[in-house]
């Protein structure tokens, strides 16, 4: 496929972005591809490896580290050294230590590289923190979801998972290397006090503003 579509889809934790770009996909017809999971298998396999707190073990290891992640029937495959971590990824130790492992810029390039790489074989619906502003800026159609403070805290804890989603936010967005932002040009929606049916009739309202053509 030479020109996929990319509808990037950031905001910060608990913003409800998850269940919008997951439907949207869906409804389109287009691959999903939740970045934060890639972020957090990643940690995951360095807390397996009690490599945290120290960040040069860490740069040093992604070199080698065996990471792979492919679409396959439409979804997002990944294995770390012929492991699937996805059933890892909401651990609460996860929780607490993917934001310090997102803000090595090396950790970041290899991921961005990976991400990029699944535009070759299919249209994507891809969210995470960045997508807009840095993995691919060159996209119109760029979305932020958010939503007030309480309310996500609200979201999460209804997930049932401990999840210190303030202190995730902070480092999120004040990391040097691609912090959370809204991206130039990305639509800003405010969910706090919408439905989800809302949200995604929002969307398909400006989708067609960006000039996709929706049949
Ligand atoms: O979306 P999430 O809460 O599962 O993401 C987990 C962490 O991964 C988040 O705290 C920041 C990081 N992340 C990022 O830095 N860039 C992305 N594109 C996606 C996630």
């Amino acid at each position: 496929m030479s020109r996929s579509i990319v509808i990037a889809i950031d905001g910060p934790a608990a913003s409800g972005k998850s269940t919008v770009a997951r439907r949207l996909a869906d409804e389109l017809g287009f691959t999903y591809v939740n970045t934060g999971t890639m972020y957090r298998a990643l940690t995951w396999q360095f807390l397996e490896e009690n490599l945290l707190m120290e960040e040069a073990s860490i740069i040093s290891r992604i070199q080698t580290l065996p990471f792979e992640v492919w679409i396959d029937g439409g979804h997002v495959e990944m294995r770390i050294a012929g492991v699937d971590p996805v059933e890892y990824t909401r651990e609460e130790r996860v929780n607490g230590f993917v934001p310090k492992v997102a803000t090595i810029p090396e950790v970041r390039q290899i991921l961005t590289d990976k991400m990029r790489s699944l535009a070759k074989h299919s249209h994507l619906v891809m969210e995470g923190r960045d997508i807009g502003s840095v993995v691919f800026p060159q996209t119109p159609y760029k979305f932020f979801i958010d939503a007030d403070e309480e309310i996500r805290n609200k979201r999460r804890k209804a997930q049932g998972e401990i999840d210190e989603i303030q202190s995730r936010d902070k480092i999120d967005s004040s990391r040097k290397s691609a912090p959370l932002q809204v991206a130039p040009g990305a639509i800003r929606i405010d969910t706090s006090h919408m439905n989800v049916d809302q949200v995604m009739e929002s969307i398909y309202s400006e989708l067609p503003k960006m000039g996709l053509v929706l049949v």
